[in-house]
């Protein structure tokens, strides 16, 4: 990485070929998870505190907005000194700050980024706000960056399945979205439809490992296109067990592999498009659902096949965390360009 200058607010602080790590404090409030992580501009983790509300919002079914907000202001202060504490680095040490500003929830997003914004105003430090969407991109750096662009990325959570064309980190160019629900959106839907806990996707792999993957031949929607969509799937589901009743936990599990395949399927194939249309041979699968073993094992045996290298971040750098966040900063830092805490300002809907 070329030697960063850090400029500090008010103090015109620049430091330059200095040997001593540049690092920089995450903060990730965007969903259910409060998380806070220390990393150095050379991807180093030096701690990744990850607070979930899993618990609270199982009892609902889904993430309860307002129930979210309320739990993030009562971790955000202790999360943010824990990662401190385990990283055993003083606040004056920290360089930048970056957190999430969009997209996902309002009242979550606003707690991290009030409370960047509070800290950035008060020790004059550097802001950076960070799109989440890039987040889930970047968790890849965080593998001493083991793949650089260009190639395929694929972000596929509970809020977003979509695939870009990174030319460079900063540059993506969005070529697939879902039209509907989003693949870890699927898994839950179709988790509560198979009577399991919340969060859908860890259950139905869990029920899938026990049951035959080809027992129900599920259809892949739209295959001839990069897009993709997920609520044509949960419906044949549904229809499915409509007239094919559960009647044994075999039944569950053989409903649950099949449709953990059908998901897979679909998103290889969707790579697989997206390669052909961009000539990029490298694949970068991100996001929550990427925690699930099967669909990486899938990945790998398939790309192997077809001559295509796929990359997957680190289990624990795949569902919401802040270090992916921090991760995303470092081009920024490389550039100085910082953001004014006094405007900087959430987006819920904010796109890569
Ligand atoms: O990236 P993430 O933590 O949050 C969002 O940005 O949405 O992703 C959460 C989603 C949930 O829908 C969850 O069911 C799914 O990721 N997920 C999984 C697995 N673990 C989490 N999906 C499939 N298999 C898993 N093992
Ligand atoms: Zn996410």
């Amino acid at each position: 990485m070329p030697d960063v200058q850090v400029l500090t607010r008010d103090r015109d602080e620049v430091r330059m070929n200095s040997h001593k790590p540049i690092y920089i404090l995450g903060i990730e409030s965007s969903c259910d998870e409060t998380s806070c992580a220390v990393i150095d501009s050379s991807f180093n983790v030096y701690s990744n505190i990850v607070a979930s509300q899993v618990e609270i919002h199982s009892r609902y079914g889904g993430v309860v907005p307002e129930i979210a907000s309320r739990n993030h202001i009562l971790k955000i202060y202790p999360i943010v000194e824990e990662a401190l504490t385990k990283a055993a680095i003083h606040l004056s040490d920290i360089d930048a700050i970056a957190v999430t500003n969009g997209p996902g929830l309002m009242g979550s997003l606003l707690v991290g980024l009030v409370f960047a914004c509070g800290i950035s105003y008060a020790s004059k430090k550097n802001i950076i706000g960070v799109n989440h969407l890039e987040g889930h991109l970047s968790a890849i750096r965080l593998s001493k960056d083991i793949l650089k662009p260009p190639f395929i990325g694929m972000v596929v959570s509970g809020g977003h399945t979509n695939i870009y064309e990174v030319a460079n980190w900063g540059s993506y160019r969005q070529i697939g979205t879902t039209l509907d629900d989003a693949a870890g959106e699927a898994f839950d839907k179709v988790a509560r439809v198979l009577n399991l806990g919340y969060p859908g996707g860890p259950e139905i792999e869990r029920c899938a490992r026990l049951g035959d993957e080809d027992s129900i031949p599920f259809p892949i929607v739209m295959p001839d296109r990069v897009d993709i969509s997920f609520s044509g799937l949960k419906t044949f589901v549904i229809d499915f067990i409509k007239k094919n009743p559960i009647k044994s936990e075999t039944d569950r599990n053989n409903l649950a592999a099949s449709f953990q395949k059908a998901v897979a399927r679909t998103l290889f194939e969707k790579a697989e498009i997206a390669s052909k249309m961009t000539g990029m041979k490298r694949i970068l699968f991100s996001g929550g659902v990427a925690f699930n073993n099967y669909i990486r094992e899938y990945f790998e045996k398939r790309s192997r096949e077809e001559g295509i290298e796929v990359f997957f971040p680190e289990k624990r750098f795949c569902t919401d965390n802040a270090a992916m966040i921090a991760a995303s900063a470092v081009r920024r830092l490389e550039n100085n360009s910082f953001d004014d805490p006094l405007t900087l300002s959430a987006n819920p809907s904010a796109e890569l």
